[in-house]
């Protein structure tokens, strides 16, 4: 395991790819920073310095038939929350099938490639940059946790070592434990999801991860696997009214994973603003209901104002968590 350390490259993925003969088992490339850092389904990855972005190799070894290399991004998921476990300890979760989540909101993702028996795993974590307001509501970084700067070399050494071990124990059979401990972290669990498998899409209810390392979804009373697919949260434009009750469900759909847009509709002043932030919500300020849905190709919360999971809240629920933003 050897750390190679860059100023700036492309991509960490695609440097270890072109070099990857190279290279042995469990080296790693760490970049301060890319010019083309590349997220998964030909996404860009836009890099700052104060990222953690590397990329070590797995190479496929003749001995390993019984390896379901499809696993690699949930034990790669893991082996990085139990480093920032080490590191600073915090409820991460893994949200499968790539992303490591913090608060709600994405701390890191994963990216996994593979030429022949080489498995290039790239990883980009938010550690010391600071997030830019755009997109404040759905990412964070590990420094808003202590306000305290991180040594990028240690937390990546930290993440390939725990993968390093976490390899030896799924190769030793013991994955039953290892899916135990990623069922307990994660983040989709219980939560409405719309999924998207090539063609198909579904709407359900995540259960756990299942052996084969795929998401359960309950749709329409019957249980659903699938090996891969894109996670979409259901965005939602949630007219807010000026009452407590109102936060309160707007907070409750957001837990429950939705991509809430608040549209402000009235006035509203300064205090309510504030509390808003806390929130975390994208906020439109200065346009009607209608033109929110267009915008962001949305349904209004006024047409479905029992939508799941508000419909197992009573008022008397809603209104003891309302007290929290009194
Ligand atoms: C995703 O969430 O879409 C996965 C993002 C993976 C980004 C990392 S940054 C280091 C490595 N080099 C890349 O070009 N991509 C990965």
């Amino acid at each position: 395991m050897a750390l190679y350390q860059f100023d700036v490259l492309d991509s960490t993925n695609e440097y270890m790819k072109e070099n990857r003969k190279k290279f042995q088992d469990y080296d790693i490339v760490l970049a301060k920073n890319q010019t083309a850092g590349k997220g998964r389904r030909g996404n860009i990855w836009i890099s700052t310095e104060g990222m953690g972005l590397f990329t070590f190799l797995v190479r496929k070894q003749e001995k390993e038939e019984n390896i379901n290399y499809m696993k690699l991004p949930l034990l790669v998921g893991l082996a990085a929350i139990r480093a920032f476990q080490k590191i600073k300890k915090a409820e991460y979760q893994f949200k499968w099938t790539n992303d490591i989540y913090l608060q709600g909101k994405k701390l890191g993702g994963i990216l996994v490639e593979r030429r022949e028996n080489d498995f290039l795993i790239g990883i980009g974590l938010n550690i010391n940059n600071q997030i830019p307001l755009e997109i404040k509501h759905i990412a964070i970084s590990l420094q808003e946790l202590g306000e305290q700067e991180y040594s990028i070399p240690d937390i990546v050494l930290e993440v390939v070592e725990q993968f390093r071990t976490l390899w030896k124990e799924y190769t030793s059979g013991n994955w039953k434990e290892i899916l135990t401990e990623i069922n307990k972290i994660n983040y989709l669990y219980g939560k409405r999801v719309a999924l998207r498998a090539g063609n198909l899409f579904i709407e359900g209810i995540v259960q756990q991860i299942n052996n084969e390392g795929e998401i359960e979804i309950m749709s329409d009373g019957k249980i659903k696997s699938f090996a891969m697919g894109e996670v979409i949260r259901e965005r939602l434009i949630f007219p807010l009214e000026a009452n407590i009750e109102s936060f309160a469900k707007a907070y409750i759909l957001k837990e429950a994973s939705y991509d809430v847009i608040i549209c402000l509709v009235g006035e509203f002043n300064e205090n309510w603003m504030e509390k808003l932030e806390t929130l975390h919500l994208k906020v439109e300020k200065n346009i009607s209901l209608e033109e929110a849905m267009k915008k962001y190709q949305a349904k209004s919360f006024l047409d479905f104002p029992n939508i799941f999971p508000l419909e197992n809240y009573s008022e008397e629920r809603i209104k003891k968590i309302a007290k929290m933003f009194v």
